[in-house]
């Protein structure tokens, strides 16, 4: 495997489950606002990103890379609205999106095809999760501004897998 591309994967392990944990920073919010809908929705997505974590291992792993698990961050949220972690979310998915797209780059560039066809699945995954959280501002822009709408937002997202 190209020494970078290795060098880029190892830290998007952290990276995810540094998502991991940053959404259940938001989800732990959202229960304590007695908006369990929303805490329920964080909680899938960080599910997801330990999804994404553990896919990134088990490749290095398959590719006989050894792993030295670093420390993941303290998210250390706080927040003055409900909008505020939905906003911080898609912000963040955006980054995400530029980490993934700077190691496919990398991988396309050292002719790294393996890893390259691999990556194809985040990229196509960032687009998803990137849509999947403006949909969510869309519907709180929309919803949210009163509490009526806030209680049916909410009861919907209890329900999402
Ligand atoms: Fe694994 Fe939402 O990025």
């Amino acid at each position: 495997m190209n020494a970078q591309v290795e060098a880029l994967l190892k830290d998007q392990v952290n990276k995810e489950f540094y998502s991991a944990y940053l959404y259940l920073a938001f989800s732990n919010y959202y229960h304590g606002e007695n908006l369990d809908g929303f805490g329920h929705w964080f909680e899938v997505q960080a599910r997801e990103e330990q999804e994404h974590a553990m896919k990134i291992l088990k490749y290095l792993q398959d590719n006989g890379v050894k792993v030295e698990l670093e420390a993941i961050a303290a998210p250390g949220v706080s927040f003055s609205n409900h909008r505020e972690p939905l906003a911080a979310a898609l912000k963040h998915e955006k980054y995400v999106t530029s980490l993934i797209h700077a190691i496919y780059k990398q991988a396309r560039e050292s002719d790294d095809f393996r890893a390259g066809q691999f990556l194809e699945w985040f990229v196509a995954e960032q687009g998803e999760e990137e849509k999947n959280t403006g949909d969510l501002i869309a519907k709180f822009d929309l919803l949210g501004g009163d509490a009526k709408g806030l209680y049916l937002l909410n009861a919907e997202l209890k329900n999402r897998a």
